[in-house]
């Protein structure tokens, strides 16, 4: 099943999100709405719109009102990758040239800081501080989880721990929040919320690991974005981590992975050596794990009939391949 199945509940709005997003790009300066632009229409699977919507779907039919909301995830999502993609020295994209491959490295921090600054517009017209507080605390949180990753970058001595922590930061708040704020728009009870943003943390973990493991397994054409750029640039994720420790070649991984000369130019070898370990069954594991504890956390929520297509969500995450 594909995830656009499992958004049939909510097809009509995600459409009128797709229509807000593009509204709420506009400048009168062409460059920077075409660089917006750009960003917008490469596409996504709009995740996190639909996990606010589908979380305000527990609670009633109508949920016209959380997609200014559903917009604005998205927005900071997309302020975030533009900005990736710089740090990142990435050219891939949603299956196009990033903006900075198009429009170069000032043009897309720019870019980033306006669809940012769209995206607290939209915010606004809440008038809610709790949910400018929510979304506040979170963008902190993703800027420290970005930072956790570049300082950790080489660091062979990382456990299991770091990584965790870093990815929490770095991804799974935003899913969480998204559900969370899809309930807090409508103004659930506060364990219907809770569970959640517990059920979003949980997923969020699993998308991260996920996103990993495709990293070392994934095609560049299906996954749309460039693959094995974790290992070119440094970064240790949760396979490496296990076949440093576990696997018979794990010493020579650990001198390869600490040298940034190695990285780059051993990739491929590198590559080869985690895929070789059982680093990614590991990873998979630890996936399920957590989109097991996500399912888990539905028992909490009403029994209608969205619930299940969010199960279906958690199941369609850990396995995904784009
Ligand atoms: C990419 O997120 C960045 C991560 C947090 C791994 P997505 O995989 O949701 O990216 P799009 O929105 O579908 O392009
Ligand atoms: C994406 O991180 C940026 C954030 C999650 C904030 P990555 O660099 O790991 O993801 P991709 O592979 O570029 O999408
Ligand atoms: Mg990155
Ligand atoms: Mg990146």
């Amino acid at each position: 099943m594909t995830n656009f199945e499992l958004f049939n509940y909510i097809s009509g709005e995600l459409n009128q999100v797709e229509e807000q997003l593009l509204n709420n790009i506009h400048s009168d300066l062409p460059v920077l709405e075409s660089a917006s632009a750009h960003l917008v229409k490469a596409g996504g699977k709009r995740l996190r719109p639909a996990f606010a919507l589908l979380s305000a779907k527990l609670f009633s039919d109508s949920v016209q009102d959380v997609i200014p909301l559903a917009t604005a995830l998205e927005l900071i999502h997309m302020a975030t990758l533009v900005h990736d993609d710089v740090i990142d020295n990435s050219s891939l994209r949603r299956g196009q040239e990033t903006v900075k491959s198009g429009w170069g490295n000032r043009m897309s921090i720019y870019a980033g800081n306006f669809v940012f600054a769209n995206a607290l517009l939209l915010v606004e017209s809440y008038h809610r501080s709790d949910i400018v507080d929510v979304l506040a605390d979170t963008s902190m949180r993703i800027c420290e989880g970005e930072i956790q990753q570049m300082v950790s970058c080489y660091d062979t001595q990382q456990g299991l721990k770091d990584y965790l922590r870093r990815i929490e930061r770095k991804t799974a708040l935003l899913i969480a929040v998204s559900c969370q704020l899809g309930a807090m728009a409508m103004n659930a009870a506060p364990r219907e919320i809770t569970a959640l943003k517990r059920y979003g943390y949980y997923l969020g973990m699993a998308f991260q690991v996920t996103d990993d493991i495709l990293d070392f397994t994934a095609s560049e054409e299906v996954l749309g974005k460039p693959v094995g750029s974790d290992i070119r640039q440094g970064v240790i994720t949760l396979p490496s981590i296990y076949a440093i420790k576990f696997d018979q070649r794990g010493q020579k991984l650990k001198t390869l992975l600490s040298s940034p000369d190695s990285c780059r130019q051993r990739a491929e070898e590198i590559i080869d050596i985690i895929v070789q370990s059982d680093g990614i069954a590991y990873a998979y594991q630890v996936t399920n794990k957590y989109a097991d504890l996500a399912i888990r956390q539905l028992q909490l929520l009403p029994d209608v009939p969205v619930r299940k297509a969010l199960a279906d969500l958690a199941c369609f995450i850990s396995g995904r391949d784009y």
